[in-house]
């Protein structure tokens, strides 16, 4: 194989603009809602009313008469929907697993009990509105304190922590919460769905179209071959898009029966309702440590609540067993079921509530050691990761502490509460550590050289607005040397080769092995076209005698006079593009041996004003420090940490779904009630990346980067307002009353 090298600047580890940004910016970009048909109708849900009991009748002869409604489905004409078989990993995978109208079974609030289909969207709303449903109504259980239900698992267990904890005269032991957030992109969750007789298009709001095909070709009853999924765009997701729901099943039927395009726009109310949230966690930590602050033992004992039907596990001790060491250690789970929704992967799903808890404890120990919170964790380090016995791929949690704490001036801290002050402000200073998962999903991925100059990279992977695009676009040019504005990305598209989810921070540690490997069998064949050509000037040449190099090839030894266009080379062999595909293989759920613990890290620093003459609460100044690997683009991967921070912002102080305990309504199911943290919420966000390389998950040294930044923040910042005010904070969001 003849040497490929590129010697033009290094695209990657750039701070480079979204190549997806003008298309976004002028209206240009089609997301799912924007997809219009001839013919299309118009598909709105009927939402249950009760949380639990049955269905004793459903009326639809007033609905069926009104002006433009050509069907109204339930449970007794949907037609075929089947249940996805069960996952084995992450294929086929999704949280609620029920097909809609399944039965007559209501299990929680807005549970879809029919759906409407008219010519309109006003008609479809109108006669939603008049379809009768009679309840046979029980008392629902939507509490969200959690009591154990059953015997809890064992989720990671060494040493003796039960009488290690027992004999420990520095203990610390408390109960920490975080409440049900439901993830609120802009864009709503939406469905266009186009039946042509055989094959089903699915314009999906989805952070993964490969896996959204094939839950939906299993629920349909269709080969996978006959449904294409498509997310060209995404207004974002949070988690709440990885899987499908309900809905799409529904617009995908409609379509089928009526024989017409059908579009279904959830609402914001169904937001709250029918598609997922992060459940409600509450968490027991205990801790021992010596007087020097060695931890001596850690207990994290969880629980989360999940739906009637489906286990969703929010796997708060994600971070626990590796983050310090300690020769102790126990972590145990519990699932609780509540007639509410099922929940799903939100923004670090685990690890964030997980930390939430861990870190509030540290920090309370460290107040019991009379110790600097910096230093209890820089004396817990561990050498290697102590839950797996593996030796880190490349850990520098210290020196983010160390950073962070420097940039943010923690030298300067008293710890007594109440004992900083400026311009009249009481400061509340905290920090925290942050941990995520750095994993590999299998993928393939095709580039074709082609013979006007550019080249095209396509992977059936998306862009969910974190910037995937570029990230493609500087693969492809930092491996061919072709500059970035030659380079065509085609993303979010099950007729593409597939590629990863959107989530778990992984699409750019998964897509980099697979699109490097295409482009260099593109260039090859490319080397072996100029060797063969007639009319090339390398014909009869060895393929080795030959470089790729900057979009040029050369006669390795007679160099760059030699050098002649890739697509003059394509054009000479009349060959209209050079293809290449790649293909590698995943790291998450492999039952292959690791040989490392692999994983993001990072330090938070918060800064908190508070005023108690107004009870005014601010944060006001975060410093961030992210160990992510290195970092493909360093533009778009400060907003994702300053768009986590924000999002930090929202869990500690607003973010909370309420349930009416007597109805199980999400009560504040709308962006008035439900409160995220905006921009005059945002604090002065100081974001540092250390870029170290780690090659155990790719050439390049890339993590990803997305949720590390939205791991420790609530933590950080409930510490910072115990050192304003002296209140501890265990249980999420904080309210300012709890302050007064
Ligand atoms: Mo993220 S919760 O894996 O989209």
């Amino acid at each position: 194989m003849a040497t490929i090298r590129n010697t033009v600047p290094a695209t990657v580890g750039g701070s480079l603009p979204r190549i997806d940004g003008p298309l976004k910016v002028s209206g240009a970009a089609m997301y799912t809602s924007d997809h219009h048909f001839p013919g299309m109708l118009y598909a709105v849900p009927v939402c249950s009313t009760i949380a639990k009991g049955r269905i004793a009748s459903l009326d639809s002869s007033v609905a069926v008469e009104m002006p433009g409604i050509q069907a109204v489905y339930h449970q007794g004409n949907i037609g075929p929907l089947f249940r996805s078989a069960p996952a084995s990993g992450l294929s086929a995978y999704l949280d609620e697993r029920r097909p809609p109208l399944e039965d007559d079974v209501i299990r929680y609030y807005g549970q879809y009990v029919a759906v409407v289909i008219a010519q309109t969207f006003e008609q479809a709303v109108a006669a939603a509105s008049a379809v009768k449903v009679v309840y046979t109504e029980e008392k629902p259980d939507a509490r969200t304190h959690l009591d154990p239900d059953g015997k809890p698992s064992v989720d990671s267990s060494r040493g003796t922590p039960d009488e290690v904890f027992a004999s420990a005269s520095i203990k610390h032991d408390e109960t920490y919460g975080t409440p049900v957030e439901t993830h609120n992109p802009i864009e709503l969750h939406a469905s266009v769905a186009v039946w042509d007789g055989q094959s089903f298009t699915l314009y999906e709001t989805s952070q993964g179209v490969v896996n959204h095909r094939e839950v939906l070709a299993q629920m349909l009853g269709v080969p996978q071959e006959n449904v294409r999924v498509i997310s060209r765009f995404l207004g974002s997701g949070f988690g709440g898009k990885l899987f499908p729901w309900p809905h799409s099943a529904l617009a995908a039927a409609a379509s089928r029966n009526l024989n017409r395009p059908v579009k279904l726009v959830v609402s914001r109310q169904m937001m709250f309702q029918n598609v997922g949230h992060r459940p409600r966690t509450q968490q027991r930590v205990r801790l021992s440590a010596t007087a020097e602050g060695r931890l001596t033992s850690l207990q994290h004992d969880y629980l989360n609540h999940t739906s009637i039907l489906d286990d969703y596990k929010e796997n708060c001790g994600e971070a626990t067993t590796y983050l310090y060491g300690t020769p102790n250690l126990r972590v145990t789970s519990g699932l609780v079921r509540r007639n509410i929704g099922t929940p799903t992967s939100m923004r670090g799903p685990g690890a964030v509530p997980g930390l939430f808890a861990t870190e509030s404890a540290m920090d309370e120990l460290a107040i019991k050691l009379k110790m600097d919170p910096v230093e209890l964790r820089l004396l817990n380090e561990p050498e290697k990761d102590e839950g797996n016995d593996l030796p880190f791929s490349s850990r520098h949690l210290s020196e983010c502490l160390t950073i962070g704490a420097r940039k943010f001036g923690w030298s300067q801290r008293t710890p007594e509460v109440g004992s900083m002050k400026k311009d009249g402000l009481t400061l509340g200073w905290g920090m925290a550590s942050c941990s995520w998962i750095a994993e590999r999903v299998s993928t393939e991925a095709t580039v074709d050289l082609r013979n006007d100059g550019t080249a095209r990279v396509s992977c059936a992977t998306q862009d969910i607005g974190t910037g995937t695009y570029t990230i493609l676009a500087q693969i492809v040019s930092e491996k061919t040397g072709l500059p970035l504005d030659k380079i065509e990305v085609v993303l979010g598209d099950t007729a593409l080769p597939p590629g990863p989810i959107s989530g778990g921070s992984w699409a750019t540690a998964s897509v980099i092995p697979a699109v490097s490997q295409a482009a260099q069998n593109a260039m090859q064949v490319v080397l072996t076209a100029a060797t063969k050509g007639k009319n090339s000037p390398f014909s009869g040449q060895e393929t080795d005698a030959l470089n790729f190099e900057n979009g040029q090839v050369y006669l390795k030894e007679k160099g760059g006079e030699t050098g002649v266009a890739f697509h003059d080379i394509l054009k000479q062999s009349n060959i209209n593009a050079a293809s290449g595909s790649g293909k590698s293989e995943g790291t998450f759920g492999s039952t292959a041996p690791r040989k490392y613990s692999t994983h993001s890290f990072g330090a938070q620093f918060a800064e908190v004003t508070w005023q108690p003459e107004i009870a005014r609460l601010r944060v006001n100044r975060v410093v961030t420090v992210i160990d992510a690997g290195r970092i493909m683009n360093s533009r778009p991967a400060r907003n994702q940490i300053e768009g986590s921070v924000v999002m930090g912002v929202g869990m500690a102080l607003f973010e909370k779904t309420t349930y009416d305990p007597r109805q199980g309504a999400p009560i504040n199911s709308n962006l008035a009630d439900y409160i995220v943290a905006t921009h005059a919420d945002s604090p002065e966000i100081d974001v540092t990346f250390l870029d170290y390389p780690d090659l155990v998950l790719n050439e390049f040294g890339a993590r990803g980067i997305g949720e590390i930044g939205h791991a420790g923040i609530a933590s950080a910042i409930t510490s910072a307002v115990y050192h304003a005010t002296g209140v501890r904070v265990r249980e999420l969001p904080v309210h300012i009353e709890d302050l007064l």
